[in-house]
């Protein structure tokens, strides 16, 4: 579904066709750190600045539903100071998303197996999601401990229990269905997914969703990137020509 954008004080993003979806996987937060000396979870600090000066950006010119990468199901391989350090800095992140988001009308949704998570996080996933479900603003997807083919993995074992037990037949088994049963059902797939830190990788984020998705690739690292960043990948998306395998 393409919408116009809303003029704001800020943009120049008006009158041009935008994406009702938009993924970003937010990469180069350890770069960033390392190019100043400073410790990766330094990069992860700033990073989380600009994800709530971005995500806040995006609600304003008009987007419906913005999916972030915040931590993948193979994260949990790096250092153990840095992952708790990310844990701590979600932490903090969403006891103040509950009353930040709120002036914004930001429905907030965790995509994800939530259960990899302490009790206090999952808590705090739910009330996040609880207290803004009757919002009508923009959807902002917030993927931790997300991989794609977790998903998808999850969703197989979904349908085959469903179709054991009857609830739906083996030929009702079709490509709506299997975005059904993801962790998006009902959203509409990703029209635009960018990538800033110039690496050329999906990352096992959103495969199935993302099958006619337009990549926009930026040489800015996260933490450096900025509401300007975000017009020009929305301006790159409106002049690509999409054709869905077709001509
Ligand atoms: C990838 O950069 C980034 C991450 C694995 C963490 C992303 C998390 C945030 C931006 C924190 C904000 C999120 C919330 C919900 C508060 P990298 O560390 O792989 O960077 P590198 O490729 O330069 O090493």
């Amino acid at each position: 579904m393409a919408l116009f954008g809303k003029k704001t004080k800020e943009s120049e993003i008006s009158e041009i066709m935008l994406p009702a979806h938009v993924g970003i996987i937010m990469d180069g937060n350890g770069r960033w750190a390392k190019k100043r000396g400073l410790p990766r979870k330094a990069g992860h600090t700033e990073g989380a600045r600009t994800f709530r000066k971005i995500a806040r950006y995006a609600s304003e010119v008009g987007i419906r539903y913005l999916t972030v990468y915040a931590f993948s199901t193979e994260n949990w391989r790096r250092p153990e100071d840095e992952v708790g350090a990310l844990m701590k800095l979600f932490k903090s992140y969403l006891e103040e998303a509950i009353r930040d988001f709120k002036d914004d009308d930001i429905v907030v949704r965790f995509i994800g197996d939530k259960s990899g998570f302490s009790p206090e996080l999952q808590e705090l996933m739910d009330e996040n999601e609880e207290c803004s479900k009757d919002r009508d603003g923009m959807v902002l997807n917030i993927a931790m401990n997300y991989g794609s083919r977790d998903e998808i993995v999850r969703a197989v074992r979904n349908i085959t229990a469903d179709v054991q037990s009857g609830k739906i037949g083996a030929d009702a088994i079709s490509e709506q269905l299997i975005s059904d049963y993801l962790y998006t059902a009902g959203q509409p797939d990703p029209d635009l997914i960018i990538r800033p830190s110039g690496e050329y990788r999906i990352s096992n984020f959103m495969l199935w969703q993302s099958a006619y998705t337009e990549f926009v690739i930026m040489n800015k690292l996260w933490p450096d990137f900025q509401k300007s960043d975000f017009d020009e990948a929305l301006k790159i998306y409106s002049q690509r020509n999409r054709r869905y395998g077709g001509v």
